[in-house]
C-alpha cells in the first residue's frame, strides 16, 4: 500500500527532539508550507515540500489531495474514561441549580451512580456505547486515546471494562487500570478492605492478563488519601505498571508531590497545585496532564496554572478527561480552545501538548505524535488553512478526514 498526501497548506510535522518538549520548544511545530508526505505499509516513508515529494509518486501510488488544508498528527488524548453505561444528565441539571460535584458525590451520586449502571450492563452493551464515543473521538481528529477502567470496582467488573477497552477500534488505545476511582457502595466505611482487594486481587489479575499498562488513582482527601494512594501505587509499580494520578483536582492534597516521589509518568488535573508542587514535578520529570474540559463543565473558573508550569519547564500535556460526570466531551479542538482562552497557552503550545507531548506521556513517542519517517501514518486533514484556526473556531467539528496507519477511518477518502 503506497499513498501520497498533497495539497497541504501547512504540513504540521512536530519534527524535533525525541523527548518531551518544554519551554520555547512547545511553540516549534516544524511546519512545511505546501508540504507533502509519502506513506508505505502503514508508516510514513518521506515528508517534505511538495516539489521534493511529487517526483517520487509512481503509478501504483494512491494520491490524497488535502485540498489546501492543514494536515497534522492525529490528536493523542492521554486521559479518558470511555467505557461506562448511562449518562449523568440529571446531575448536570442539578448543578445548574446550585448543587456541586462534591455534594452530589457525597450523597451517593457521581462516580458511584455510573458504577451501579455499568455493573448492570453486559460487555456487549458497554462496547456498543463506547464505540459510539470512539466515533466522536475520531470525528474530532483523535487517533489514540489512553482509556481508563474505573466504573466497575469489583474484580470481575474492572476486568470486564479492561476487556472492552481491548476491543475498541479502529482508534488506538493505551489501557489504564483505575480500580481506585472511588470506594464502591458495598465498601463504604470499610475502605481498608477495599484497598486490600485492590492490592491483593485486582492488581495481580490485571498484571497476569496484561490488561493495563498504567495504574491510576483518584487521590483526594474524600476518596483516597496521599498515604493510601502511596500504598496502592507502590504495589502497582512493583508489578510493572506505569503510574498516572488524578492529583489536586478538588483540593490541594499534596498529590503532585506524591507523583514526583513515586516517579509517575503523569500527574493529571492539578487545578490546586502550587509552586512547590510544580517544582516537585519538574525535579522528577513528571508530565502534567491538564484537563480544562472538566473545569469548564463543572462551572468552575479555577483552571490549572499552565503558564507557570511552562515557565517552570514542565512538558505540558492537554487531554479531554472524557467521562460522564465532570467532562462529557471527546473534542480535543474544544480543549485547545479552552487552553488558549482560559489558560493563555498559544495555539502552537496547545497543539504540541495535544500530540507529541501526549505521546511521550504514554511511552509512544517513537510511534505516534509527529509526522516523521518510520512513524505510524496517523494524521488528520483539518477543514482549515491555518493550524491556529483549530482553537480559534470553537465548537466546529474540524476534522475533514482521519487516517490511522495510513487507512482512512473517518471522512471522505
Ligand atoms: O477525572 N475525578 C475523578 N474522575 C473523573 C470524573 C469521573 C466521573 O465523574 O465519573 C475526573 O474528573
Ligand atoms: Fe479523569
Amino acid at each position: 500500500m503506497k499513498k501520497a498526501v498533497l495539497g497541504c497548506t501547512q504540513l504540521v510535522t512536530l519534527k524535533g527532539a525525541p523527548r518531551p518538549r518544554i519551554a520555547s520548544e512547545l511553540r516549534e511545530l516544524a511546519i512545511i508550507p505546501d508540504g507533502a508526505m509519502l506513506i508505505e505499509n502503514h508508516r510514513i516513508a518521506q515528508v517534505g515540500p511538495r516539489s521534493q515529494i511529487a517526483p517520487l509518486i509512481d503509478a501504483d501510488c494512491e494520491v490524497i489531495d488535502a485540498g489546501h488544508r492543514v494536515v497534522m498528527p492525529g490528536f493523542v488524548d492521554a486521559h479518558t474514561h470511555p467505557v461506562f453505561a448511562g449518562t449523568r444528565a440529571t446531575e448536570f441539571e442539578q448543578r445548574t441549580q446550585g448543587a456541586s460535584y462534591a455534594e452530589i458525590a457525597a450523597s451517593g451520586g457521581g462516580i458511584r451512580s455510573t458504577v451501579r449502571q455499568t455493573r448492570a450492563a453486559t460487555d456487549d452493551q458497554l462496547l456498543a456505547a463506547a464505540q459510539k464515543y470512539i466515533r466522536w473521538f475520531l470525528q474530532n481528529g483523535t487517533t489514540t486515546i489512553e482509556a481508563k477502567s474505573g466504573y466497575g470496582l469489583t474484580l470481575d467488573d474492572e476486568l470486564k471494562l479492561l476487556r472492552v477497552i481491548a476491543r475498541l477500534h479502529p482508534i488506538r488505545t493505551v489501557p489504564t487500570f483505575l480500580g481506585a476511582h472511588e470506594i464502591p457502595d458495598e465498601y463504604r466505611g470499610r475502605k481498608t478492605d477495599y484497598i486490600r482487594l485492590l492490592i491483593e486481587e485486582m492488581l495481580p489479575a490485571v498484571a497476569r492478563d496484561h490488561l493495563a499498562e498504567y495504574c491510576d488513582i483518584f487521590c483526594e482527601p474524600t476518596v483516597f488519601t496521599v498515604e493510601e494512594s502511596r500504598e496502592i501505587l507502590t504495589a502497582a509499580r512493583a508489578i510493572g505498571l506505569g503510574l498516572r494520578i488524578h492529583a489536586d483536582q478538588l483540593s490541594h492534597s499534596g498529590a503532585a508531590a506524591l507523583a514526583a516521589e513515586l516517579g509517575a509518568a503523569t500527574a493529571d488535573h492539578l487545578e490546586h497545585t502550587d509552586a512547590r508542587g510544580i517544582a516537585a514535578l519538574k525535579a522528577s520529570a513528571v508530565q502534567p496532564v491538564l484537563l480544562p474540559g472538566s473545569v469548564y463543565a463543572l462551572g468552575s473558573t479555577r483552571y490549572p496554572p499552565a503558564r507557570d508550569m511552562i515557565a517552570a519547564g514542565l512538558a505540558v500535556v492537554l487531554a479531554t478527561d472524557f467521562n460522564p460526570g465532570s467532562s462529557p466531551t471527546p473534542s480535543m479542538p474544544m480543549i485547545l480552545s479552552l487552553a488558549c482562552t482560559q489558560m493563555k497557552m498559544t495555539p502552537a503550545e496547545a497543539i504540541t501538548a495535544a500530540t507529541f507531548n501526549a505521546a511521550c506521556s504514554l511511552n509512544r513517542a517513537h510511534e505516534i505524535g509527529s509526522l516523521e519517517p518510520s512513524k505510524l501514518a496517523d494524521f488528520v486533514i483539518h477543514d482549515f488553512a491555518d493550524y491556529r484556526e483549530i482553537p480559534y473556531f470553537f465548537g466546529v467539528p474540524s476534522a475533514r478526514a482521519v487516517f490511522i496507519g495510513g487507512r482512512c477511518v473517518w471522512g471522505e477518502w
